[in-house]
């Protein structure tokens, strides 16, 4: 079986001189758990420029579904570079984008037809969104969550509620935006208990909010994750989407879901919301919907989707490449990856749950398909917040050659590539174990 190899201390010589280097000439503002240095990579399997050998438990941030170079993806980018790289899609015509938008439109769930808005990234296509919505309701407010994670720029960044560094000195941001609690159980906002409290979460916003501050026939939409991705993964219960939905459709409010992180495939369906019955108005993808090639779309009712030429595109959007990238990517999720995540995705969590019986800081372990996370706490009883441990833990798993994220406050993100076998995940399992075992056991 394949396990990680670690042959210098890291970071290794090749990797120090480059990260030195990068300390020089880019941008300070990324965040950087530990220092890898990618040379090659290859599904699950990322080899570092000093000849290392990492187990990847990240997909680059949930984007490489298919794994790192899936050859046939490689196969259709290389082919369709040869064709064509560029032309813009906003003033001209190709096949690709037109494809593409016709097999997204024919995947989103719901009756009536759908239009496709192409950009390059999860914030683009959550500006859009945003933009689409004030355009087709010609309301000016919007109901977004606390927890929330939708892009940095500045529309998305209004729409973000995750920490208060993506937001320091950039005030002030788009108006109109009131934030509201999630449905975070394990640390219920209102200090009540599911299924007890009967979503008094949902209630509140047309009990008190409609009836005091927010006038909801101003409101165009309630921008929402179906599950919480950098907030924590949170899950929120089953029927939390479709009761807001409801609130929402009562008062001509759009629903608009962010599935940047949860969609094409990741949960263990094409879509996170198929999980909660809802048929969303407007939906954001991205990451993993083009196996690494930079793509964001945004799918809407067709009747939504009524702005009128000029009013919203992007030079890049839709880069033909890309597309032909996202259709062998779809190909491949509805060929099996899907329910790969699906299996695979239990078999993780049946892990993790066993290691948190016998180890106290594993507060809460959560997850749909391969979208997963454990949540770490000092005892569970106060569940006082554990972050120290769980940078700890991400930074030791990486000497033992496991890549992992964090996400939320103190909680770890398992989001491996869709092609994850169960042998990898025994690998990560038992490296999380051990390093558990080290920090916090
Ligand atoms: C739910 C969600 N929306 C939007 C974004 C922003 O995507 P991008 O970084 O591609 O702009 C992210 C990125 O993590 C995300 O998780």
């Amino acid at each position: 079986m394949k396990s990680p190899m670690i042959k210098t201390i890291l970071p290794g010589p090749r990797a120090r001189k480059l990260i030195e280097k990068d300390g020089t000439y880019v941008s300070p503002s990324y965040t950087r758990y530990y220092p890898l240095v990618v040379e090659k990579a290859r599904g699950l399997w990322v080899h570092d420029v000093d000849g290392n050998v990492f187990l990847d438990f990240t997909a680059g941030i949930a984007v490489c579904a298919t794994g790192h170079c899936h050859p046939r993806v490689i196969k259709a980018i290389k082919a369709q570079a040869d064709l064509l790289l560029h032309m813009s899609g906003t003033d001209f015509y190709y096949r690709p984008q037109i494809v593409l938008a016709e097999k997204l439109a024919c995947l989103v769930p719901g009756k009536g037809g759908k239009k496709v808005y192409f950009g390059n990234s999860g914030a683009e296509a959550v500006e859009a969104a945003f933009k689409l919505a004030r355009w087709h309701t010609r309301r000016e407010l919007n109901l977004a969550f606390y927890g929330a994670f939708h892009g940095r720029t500045m529309g998305a960044l209004s729409l973000t509620a995750s920490k208060t560094i993506q937001k320091k000195h950039y005030n002030p941001l788009v108006p109109g935006i009131t934030h509201i609690p999630y449905a975070y159980c394990y640390r219920c906002p209102y200090n009540l208990s599911y299924p007890q409290c009967s979503l008094g979460c949902v209630d509140w916003v047309e009990d008190t909010l409609f009836r005091t501050t927010i006038p909801p026939e101003e409101v165009a939409a309630i921008i929402v994750e179906p599950i919480q991705g950098e907030g924590g993964c949170i899950v929120p219960p089953p029927e939390f989407h479709l009761k807001l939905y409801k609130i929402a459709k009562k008062y001509g409010i759009l629903y608009v879901v962010d599935e940047v992180q949860s969609g094409m495939g990741r949960t263990g369906k094409m879509f996170a919301m198929e999980h909660f019955g809802v048929d969303p108005d407007i939906i954001a993808l991205a990451k993993g919907i083009a196996s690494g090639m930079p793509l964001g779309a945004l799918t809407a009712l067709a009747e939504v989707m009524d702005w009128e030429a000029g009013s919203h595109a992007s030079t890049f959007g839709g880069n033909p490449v890309s597309c032909q990238a996202a259709l062998v990517t779809i190909e491949l999720l509805e060929e099996g990856l899907m329910d790969n995540a699906v299996v695979q995705g239990e078999y993780l969590m049946a892990g993790l749950r066993e290691f948190q019986q016998s180890f106290e800081c594993m507060g809460d372990v959560r997850g749909k398909g391969l979208m997963v996370a454990v949540e770490f706490v000092k005892d569970r009883e106060n569940k006082e917040p554990a972050r120290e441990w769980r940078n700890e833990i991400i930074k030791k798993a990486f000497q033992k050659g496991l890549l992992l994220l964090g996400c939320g406050e103190n909680s770890i993100r398992f989001s491996p590539a869709l092609t994850v076998t169960a042998a990898e995940i025994d690998e990560c399992l038992s490296i999380f174990d051990d390093v558990v075992k080290e920090v916090a056991g």
